[in-house]
């Protein structure tokens, strides 16, 4: 009997951490999940992924707004270099970083839709 009632309490604290454990687990899934979702929902971005850029137009837009900091032959480059950018970052990020000023010095730009879809598809080829 007493053994009975010993492993009863043993076994139910177990059980619960891993109910807790699991629903935790699947909580963090759908929030991963759920994010990349709500962002496309931004109506900008979605318009922005929605249309084809086209890399000649964004390599201007980019050399007219963005080369001043991301491209310098002398050492006293502002920002840094892009090549590559498209491999750690998401085109929602790219969208994010250019159009949000969230990391100063970069200012906040506004392109239209085209605009970004266009640097966008130019980001993504260097
Ligand atoms: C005034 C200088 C400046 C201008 C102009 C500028 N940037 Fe930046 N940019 C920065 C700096 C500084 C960072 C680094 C910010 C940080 O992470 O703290 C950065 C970061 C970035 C990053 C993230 C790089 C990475 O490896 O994660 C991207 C992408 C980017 N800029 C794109 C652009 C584009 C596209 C334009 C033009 C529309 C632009 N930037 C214009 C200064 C600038």
């Amino acid at each position: 009997m007493n053994n009975q009632i010993t492993t009863n309490e043993i076994k139910l604290p177990i059980g619960r951490l891993a109910v807790c454990a699991v629903a935790a687990l699947l909580a963090i899934v759908l929030a991963s999940l759920a994010i990349p979702l709500l962002q496309a929902h931004d109506p900008y971005i979605s318009s922005v992924l929605s249309l084809t850029g086209d890399p000649v137009q964004g390599s201007a837009i980019f050399q007219m707004n963005c080369a001043g900091c991301h491209i310098s032959f002398t050492d006293s480059q502002v920002g840094p270099s892009l090549c590559k950018v498209s491999q750690h970052k998401s085109p929602i990020d790219l969208i994010r970083q250019v159009t949000s000023g969230r990391t100063p010095p970069m200012p906040q730009f506004q392109p239209s839709p085209q605009e970004m879809a266009d640097l966008l598809s130019y980001l993504e080829k260097i």
